[in-house]
């Protein structure tokens, strides 16, 4: 979708459909005042009112609510209900008036990634054959009047929320389609892309060389072959002083849970338990894209999941790439063993903070619903930085302890550690506490996100694939790059 701004009046933008935010005890400003439905237009937060003016032929009033209740997760709440009158009105083109508010240019930001966000639809495997899925056209244009862009906001939300599309797309394809292989495919081409980045994909014998025993034991059971996905993006932050970001996305493309097998119920939203990974390799994209002065490794484990003769048993004992010895008593809980090694990988080379991004336990789906992600970290200042950024951008996290206790829990009974408990204790905590064990110096983040990657419904972003962690990221960095 393009985006364009200008200082001309609402009304005399060419556009399929205008736009109008009103706060509580306001009035339609000019001419509109006096326009057929004026008098009934109704300002309480999400209200939705039409007015017919000579022209254009309708301006939508969306209800902003109290005036100190605003913010940007408001605007991008009521740009979303917009697209989705725009969709009734078969709209190609948007015009927002944006409101005038000491949040200042975040309206406009919250705007551009509400309509983005708002306008997402998957229905690339719709034949379009049937009336209750009619093919409506695509937004083309939001324009934005009345919004300074302010240090180039509106154009990050722009590039951010479409890279949150496009991992949209990356989870809601399905695991026939959306394999290891195709994500490497996915990363080869961001990597062509963008000059600032290079790729490194290693495969199973690659794998097998560096010791990778989490990443192996996984894969086991597939006939996918499993692979590392590495991208470096160089923007210049190691010349600038600025410590080199790691982030680490599980990418399992799709989780039967092995020989753990799960119930059947749920099991097709598995093909999603690439969410974390989709949203880094997009991330890396944006802020390849953006250009931003840090430097950069992204890291995906890729692995599909499954049950065979070859698959990994109950109470196998594998090797992590740092030398822990590992009995896997749940081979349901592969997230912790592919991000172990691969966390351990990031760390050698050269990241000092690093975020992780996992699909990884239904237990902080029962904690914190799809409101926030879980955020468990080994550094406070780390930890602070991403929750802020996640704020900025509606993408909330919320902490949770880590705690020598929690590591106890995880000891094995003849390795070094267990995968999983026996009892349903702190599930998250006891994820956490695993992965926290393969970090030795990096400040470091996990990042639980089996809430909050899908069935969110806010208004933005509907009951599927949220592409959650994207805009926090390119977000993160962005905070990084004026740093150091
Ligand atoms: N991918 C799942 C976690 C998940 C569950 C994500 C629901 C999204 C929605 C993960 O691999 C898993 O199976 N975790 C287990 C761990 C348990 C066996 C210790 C879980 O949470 O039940
Ligand atoms: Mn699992
Ligand atoms: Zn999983």
């Amino acid at each position: 979708m393009r985006l364009e701004h200008t200082d001309s009046d609402l009304t005399d933008i060419d556009a399929d459909l205008h736009c109008l935010g009103l706060f509580e005890g306001e009035d339609p400003p000019g001419d509109l005042a006096g326009a057929p439905g004026a008098e009934d237009v109704e300002t309480r937060f999400k209200a939705l009112s039409i007015l017919r003016p000579p022209a254009p032929a309708r301006v939508l009033i969306v209800g902003l609510g109290k005036r100190e209740d605003f913010d940007a997760e408001r605007a991008r709440v009521a740009a979303a209900l917009a697209v989705r009158q725009a969709r009734r009105f078969e709209a190609r083109s948007i015009a927002w008036q944006c409101p005038e508010h000491e949040i200042g240019a975040s309206a406009a930001a919250g705007i551009t990634a509400g309509t983005i966000l708002g306008s997402y639809r998957f229905d690339r495997y719709k034949s379009h054959r049937d009336d209750d899925a009619p093919d409506r056209p695509e937004l083309e244009v939001l324009t934005l009047a009345g919004a300074g862009d302010e240090a180039g906001i509106t154009e990050i939300a722009r590039i951010s929320a479409t890279a949150a599309n496009r991992t949209r797309d990356l989870q809601n394809l399905p695991a026939n389609v959306a394999d290891p292989a195709f994500v490497a495919a996915r990363a080869r081409e961001i990597a062509a892309a963008h000059e600032s980045i290079e790729v490194e994909v290693l495969g199973p014998a690659e794998l097998e060389r560096e010791g990778m025993g989490g990443m192996l034991a996984v894969a086991a059971g597939s006939e996918k072959d499993p692979a590392l996905i590495v991208l470096r993006y160089s923007g210049g932050g190691e010349a600038a002083g600025r410590p080199k970001l790691g982030f680490v996305g599980k990418t399992v493309t799709f989780d039967t849970g092995g020989i753990s097998l799960k119930p059947a119920a749920g099991m097709p939203d598995m093909k999603m338990d690439m969410s974390g990974g989709a949203a880094v390799l997009e991330a890396t994209a944006a802020i390849a894209e953006l250009g931003l002065p840090i430097d950069l490794i992204s890291v995906l484990p890729a692995v599909e999941n499954m049950p065979s003769g070859g698959a990994t048993r109950p109470g196998d004992i594998i090797t992590q790439l740092n030398g822990l010895t590992v009995e896997v008593n749940n081979t349901d809980a592969e997230g912790r063993l592919i991000l172990a090694d691969a966390l351990t990988w990031c760390e050698r080379q050269g990241a000092a903070r690093i975020v992780d991004v996992a699909t990884l336990t239904g237990a902080v789906v029962v904690a914190l619903g799809s409101t926030y992600a879980g955020l468990m970290a080994n550094d406070d200042d780390w930890a602070s930085d991403v929750e802020r950024a996640g704020a900025i951008v509606g993408e909330l996290a919320w902490r949770l302890p880590l705690h020598r206790e929690y590591t106890a829990m995880t000891k094995g009974k003849v390795a070094d550690l267990s995968n999983a408990g026996t009892k349903r204790k702190a599930g998250t905590l006891y994820a956490g506490a695993y992965l926290q064990q393969f970090v030795e110096e990096a400040a470091w983040v996990h990042l639980d996100i089996a809430g909050t990657a899908w069935d969110v419904g806010r208004e933005y972003v509907g009951r599927g694939a949220s592409g959650f962690g994207v805009r926090l990221l390119v977000e993160l960095a962005r905070n990084e790059s004026a740093s150091g």
